[in-house]
């Protein structure tokens, strides 16, 4: 089974924020996202400046659009992003509109979904989502669970490529053990300790530990 990577959530309120912690463990991570609140606060140039920065990487730009697909595709395309998300609520349209200007489209699962939606992406060609356990879920007590990996491997039976999100830490990875998990998308759980470079090759040795070299 391919060993899972492990992407970065620049979730930062300010692009130079962002670069002091993408400077320190950029290298160690395998995949570099421009978080939402950075997208909303910076526009492309968050995405500009990781795709000089770090040009063999992929880029996520997380964007969660839900209307203007073609548009917004093709402005974080052109910045140098090589995936962009989209919220789970989107029409169709808007994700075939996107697919078109980005290497792969993301749906970002939040809140009300079904496997039958589920269904309707991929038959328009939609290969990734991204299970996501929203910050405010999790403030508002939720954790982890079985529940989630019953539906995280249903989307796998699927045919998907599932990333996981939301308040991961390094002892919540050993819960997904066994499956084909995409990415791990760590955000606060990189950012906000006290050491990130520590860190982040802790998640890498923990995922190696897991899945194999
Ligand atoms: C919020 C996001 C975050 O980027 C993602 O969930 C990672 O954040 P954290 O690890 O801090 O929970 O998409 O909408």
């Amino acid at each position: 089974m391919k060993r899972p990577k492990l992407q970065i959530a620049l979730d930062h309120n300010t692009l130079a924020s962002a670069l002091a912690d993408v400077k320190k463990i950029g290298e160690i991570v395998d995949v570099i996202e421009v978080g939402t609140i950075l997208c909303l606060q910076e526009g492309s140039k968050p995405i500009e400046c990781m795709r000089k920065m770090f040009p063999e990487k992929t880029i996520v730009a997380d964007t969660k659009c839900a209307d203007a697909g073609e548009t917004v595709a093709g402005n974080v395309a052109q910045a140098g992003a090589d995936f962009m998300t989209v919220i789970c609520c989107a029409s169709l349209a808007t994700m075939q509109a996107a697919q078109k200007k980005v290497k792969a489209l993301q749906v970002e699962l939040y809140g009300e979904w079904t496997m039958e939606q589920a269904k309707k992406w991929r038959e328009i060609g939609i290969s990734q989502v991204v299970y996501h356990q929203s910050r405010d879920a999790l403030l508002a007590g939720e954790v982890w669970g079985e529940k989630d990996l019953k539906l995280v491997q249903q989307l796998i039976d699927l045919g998907f490529q599932v990333s996981v999100t939301g308040g991961l830490s390094i002892s919540t990875l050993a819960l997904f053990q066994g499956m084909p998990i995409f990415h791990f998308i760590v955000g606060r759980g990189l950012t906000a300790c006290a050491d990130p470079i520590i860190q982040a090759q802790a998640f890498q040795n923990e995922i190696k530990r897991l899945w194999g070299e």
